[in-house]
């Protein structure tokens, strides 16, 4: 499905939709995908517009949340007009009060008399004249008279009504799924109601990045909560005028009366809810704070997830693909930026402009390959040949580069290309060191053995972080389709229950042959459609047979998994040439399963082409598993780079290595 479009948003928070909507006033044609225009972080921010307040140490974030705020009048002024609503904006200044001995704390940023906007001090006296009701704890503060607040919820609403009034493509309900690349561009975006295409994307998703690129977003929670002020009180002076912004909590009064208390920053992952001790701490900082808001009535409680980055600075600008910019990570500042980023990423991308203040915003900056190269290897890499130039070829550097790309299976992605097992260790520690040796991002684990607490499987299911590890429950033991079927929606529940609620892998093993294990073609081509229908994504455990194998891309499979030899055998490749064939076919990941014994074969099936291999026993029951463990991530790798860089034909004869006529220096 193209979207007609020349530009892709994804995502529609209010950094996807500030994008869309300057891309749209320049002339480009833009759509907008989102899950949910109201679960964007955007609806939990308090709405601050704060650089001062914030005490952002970091200059040229600084000076970008300035030049924002500063495009924060006429921006709504915009919006306004095109929709008619009202934004809540509101140049209120921010009061931020300190407690004894907390004066320091606001030098520990930039020094706020060094700062070009102005930054009053007030002692004891003069910041209860300015704001009554201080509780009594507090010996002063700074006044910010230029931050202020904008009321975000309304803010979004707002946005959503000038993109549609503006006639930009907007696409509620869609799950985007996985980034596809090829050749470094983006060639479609894959989402829940078919693929999407644009001439060029630009990634807003936010806190949710992460899922679609290997970039360093995640999640940082914060909780809030809103009170009221007493209808009495409201209808004759707002008690609060500004917003306050004190030690570890702020609070912001709307002019309705609403007035929002926030916020906790806690590295939760996505851990949905309110907590007690969220709540707890939020209101006692706030009574502290302004005491008389303890008698207010609580309105609602929330939560939302900041986008933050390991340098607290955004990613705006150029990734690594050619069409794909990045607009994310913008940390606690997404509301106040969202003017400055809707203008950096339009003149990038409709007029090839970038103020070198984004430099320090450069996405590129955290673009490192997995495996830093060796010494000789970077000399290599590096060392120029201008007679022989071969611009025709991926340079030993891109190569390099694309062992990091992510590769997808049923639009998740994976950056590692090993899979393990999680059976037959000795004991639980040595599988934890083992699976940690391995860099391993998928372990499958057997349904039927855990549930019965089989021997070496007690407690394994929990050994497991799956915060980390994408688990791929299987259907091994089964022996029928109805009984893999059975199994397999075991295994999508125990997977909810460890945490990992929208997994719907499963790795569908159905073997009726107790002395070679090899798997039921036909009960497993039955088991797959019908797991398919039930939205599973399957993995399918296989004799190397490229016909099932294709048979099976064809019922809606994820992968196929075509052995090497038998499980547990240690045999090695020994069905080269079908796999060969079947990675000549898939349009599939192909993984090649069962029977590795050492890395020089795990090795051998990445050569060959395979997109993942996946290895149990070898590890398990080696005398040093975490040391074998590593030494298969390392052939894995090493295979794949060789894929990649092209081996040389296989020939009858001999081809002397130094030979008479060469090409270097001809
Ligand atoms: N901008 C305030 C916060 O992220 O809590």
């Amino acid at each position: 499905m193209t979207t007609q479009s020349d530009i892709l948003a994804i995502g529609g928070g209010i950094i996807g939709l500030s994008v869309a909507i300057e891309l749209k006033l320049r002339g480009a044609n833009v759509t907008v995908c989102s899950r949910s225009f109201q679960e964007a972080a955007t609806h939990a921010a308090a709405g601050m517009l704060a650089p001062q307040a914030e005490a952002i140490a970091h200059r040229a974030l600084f000076d970008f949340c300035l030049q924002s705020r500063s495009l924060y009048p006429e921006w709504i002024a915009k919006l306004e007009n095109l929709t008619g609503l009202s934004a809540g904006y509101w140049p209120c200044g921010i009061l931020a009060p300190v407690y004894e001995g907390g004066i320091g704390d606001r030098d520990a940023g930039l020094d706020p008399n060094d700062a070009e906007p102005p930054a009053y001090w007030l002692d004891r006296d003069a910041i209860q004249l300015h704001q009554p009701g201080l509780g009594p704890e507090v010996v002063g503060g700074w006044w910010y008279p230029e931050d202020g607040q904008v009321d975000s919820r309304a803010l979004a609403q707002v946005l959503l009504g000038a993109a549609r009034e503006l006639g930009i493509d907007l696409r509620e309900g869609v799950t985007v799924e996985a980034i596809a690349q090829d050749r470094g561009r983006v060639s479609a975006v894959y989402t829940n109601i078919g693929p999407l295409r644009a001439d060029r994307y630009v990634l807003t998703a936010g806190a949710w990045s992460n899922a679609l690129l290997p970039i360093p977003v995640s999640p940082t929670k914060g909780q809030m909560l809103s009170v009221r002020v007493p209808q009495a009180e409201a209808a004759q002076h707002l008690p609060l005028q500004r917003v306050l912004f004190g030690p570890q909590t702020y609070i912001v009064p709307r002019r309705n009366g609403k007035v929002v208390i926030g916020a906790t920053s806690e590295d939760a992952a996505f851990t949905p809810g309110n907590t007690p001790e969220g709540i707890h701490t939020l209101l006692s900082r706030a009574i502290r704070l302004y005491p008389a808001l303890k008698d207010w009535a609580i309105e609602e409680l929330w939560w939302g997830f900041r986008p933050a980055t390991p340098d607290e600075l955004p990613l705006i600008g150029p990734s690594r693909c050619e069409n794909l910019t990045l607009a994310t990570g913008h940390y606690r500042n997404g509301v106040l930026l969202a003017p400055a980023t809707a203008r950096a990423i339009a003149d990038y991308l409709c007029d090839d402009r970038r103020d070198p203040l984004l430099d320090a915003f450069d996405p590129r900056r955290f673009d490192l390959p997995s495996t830093p190269p060796s010494p000789a290897m970077t000399s290599a890499l590096t060392y120029p040949s201008p007679r022989s130039p071969r611009p025709e070829r991926e340079t030993a550097e891109t190569l390099l580069h694309r062992l990091d790309d992510p590769v997808a299976i049923a639009g998740k992605t994976f950056r590692s290309r090993l899979m393990t097992g999680s059976g037959k260790y000795r004991t639980v520690e040595e599988m934890q060191r083992s699976i940690a040796a391995s860099r391993c991002e998928i372990v499958t684990v057997a349904v039927r053995r855990v549930q019965n607490n089989a021997p070496g499987h007690e407690g394994l299911a929990e050994a497991i972080d799956w915060q980390k590890i994408w688990m791929l429950p299987n259907t091994a033991g089964c022996q029928t389709a109805e009984e893999a079927i059975r199994v397999a929606r075991l295994g999508r529940e125990m997977a909810k229950i460890l945490g990992q609620e929208d997994n719907n892998f499963v790795k569908l093993e159905v073997i009726a042959d107790p002395k070679y294990l090899l798997p039921d073609p036909i009960g497993t081509l039955k088991a797959a459609e019908q797991l398919v229908k039930e939205g599973f994504a399957v993995l399918p455990y296989i004799n190397a047979d490229p016909i099932l194998a294709k048979h099976l891309e064809e019922v809606g499979c994820a992968t196929v998994m075509p052995l090497g030899s038998p499980i547990g055998s240690g045999q090695g490749i020994e069905t080269a040439a079908n796999i060969r064939i079947i990675v000549e076919n898939a349009k599939i990941p192909v993984v090649v399963d069962a029977g590795i014994g050492v890395p020089s074969e795990a090795a051998q099936a990445m050569e060959l082409g395979a997109d993942f291999v996946l290895i149990n026993s070898a590890i398990a029951l080696a005398k040093n598993p975490p040391a074998m463990a590593c030494a298969m991530a390392n052939a894995v790798e090493a295979g794949r780079l060789a894929y990649l860089s092209g081996r040389i034909p296989v020939q009858g004869g001999a081809s002397a290595s130094s030979p008479l006529t060469g090409r270097v220096g001809q």
